[in-house]
């Protein structure tokens, strides 16, 4: 009989030999919750396609904000939903914005504890649902949008907002945007740049939390899902002008992606698992299809494995609590 010499099995063999042999961890401080607060409702509106989620209301908010910082979670991504929407997204650089009080509120509340960052697009506050303005055309305008990406910037750095969270896809943003907030003084203001963010159908869910009205789709601007090497050119541009992060998203479709970037950044990295990956596991779930507390650790561990430093997650609390147990 053959005896295998090698025992790779020997390191499994109780849970406290596999807790001392793991190679990566998820802690509560590298997660990051994405919420949604929007403007004119008086109770939090339930997200159908994110179960667990809604859209908050300010005083919503402010306890969920709580309750984030009390399982001791790195920060927050804050995404405003504005009763009105117009061509140039005028609500995303109005400081009573939807946006920019809840963003003033948040840090109010909860500045010391979390990270109070922000999403920097338009699409939730243009009637036409793109990440840009329009030119004459119906075309999404590169460098109009860049000018409403600097104002936009002015507007929630006064808010407070620690981290703008880039994530229109246009070519120079982050060159951009870092001269608008050195120019006005908010040079501390840090920017994440979502570099490798890929067109991706995962982001369905999302279009029903922000209520987006877009028809068609981002494929003039965020990456084609076939390409690997792209991806790393926009986290080369997004260092070179100045990103202080750099993130892939969606993750676990791009998990490849993930490691090239972690294996070559002088930035931190980051990923978003999104609404679609939310929605997934919690569907399955759902329907005693799988375990939602081991998919939710797995998931984020994978991401954690391919590289990532921090991740965006709408699981941040509840997979908080239960590293907690
Ligand atoms: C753009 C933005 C989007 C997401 C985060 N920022 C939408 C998009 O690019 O279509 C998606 C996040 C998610 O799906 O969870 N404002």
């Amino acid at each position: 009989m053959i005896r295998p010499v090698i025992r790779p099995r020997r390191l499994r063999a109780t849970p406290a030999l596999r807790r001392l042999a793991a190679e990566t961890r998820v802690h509560p401080a590298e997660l990051v919750l994405p919420m949604f607060v929007r403007e004119g409702v008086d109770a939090p509106v339930p997200i159908a396609s994110m179960p667990g989620v809604v859209q908050h209301t300010l005083d919503s908010l402010r306890a969920a904000l709580v309750e984030a910082a009390e399982a001791g979670i790195g920060g927050v991504m804050l995404f405003g939903i504005p009763e009105r929407k117009d061509a140039i997204g005028s609500g995303a650089t109005d400081e009573h914005g939807i946006l920019n009080v809840a963003t003033r509120a948040a840090v109010a509340e909860v500045g010391d504890a979390l990270v109070v960052q922000t999403d920097l697009c338009l699409d939730e506050f243009t009637d036409h649902g793109h990440c840009g303005v329009l030119d004459a055309d119906g075309r999404v305008d590169n460098d109009a949008s860049l000018e409403r990406y600097r104002e936009m910037a002015l507007a929630q750095a006064a808010a407070g907002s620690a981290i703008l969270g880039l994530s229109g896809m246009m070519d120079g943003q982050v060159a951009a945007v870092r001269e608008a907030l050195d120019d006005a003084g908010h040079g501390d203001t840090a920017i994440l740049a979502y570099a490798a963010k890929y067109a991706s159908a995962f982001y369905g869910p999302f279009r029903e939390a922000v209520q987006s009205s877009l028809r068609g789709d981002r494929r003039t601007y965020q990456l084609d899902a076939a390409n690997r090497r792209e991806g790393l050119r926009e986290v080369e541009l997004d260092i070179a002008e100045g990103a202080d992060v750099v993130m892939v998203k969606p993750a676990m479709s791009y998990l490849d992606v993930l490691a090239d970037t972690a294996a070559m950044s002088t930035v931190p990295v980051w990923a978003y698992q999104i609404s679609g990956e939310y929605a997934m596991i919690v569907a399955a779930a759902q329907n005693g299809w799988i375990d939602r507390d081991a998919a939710m650790l797995e998931s984020v561990l994978g991401i954690r494995r391919a590289g990532a430093d921090a991740v965006l997650t709408y699981f941040a609390v509840e997979l908080a609590r239960s590293l907690a147990r």
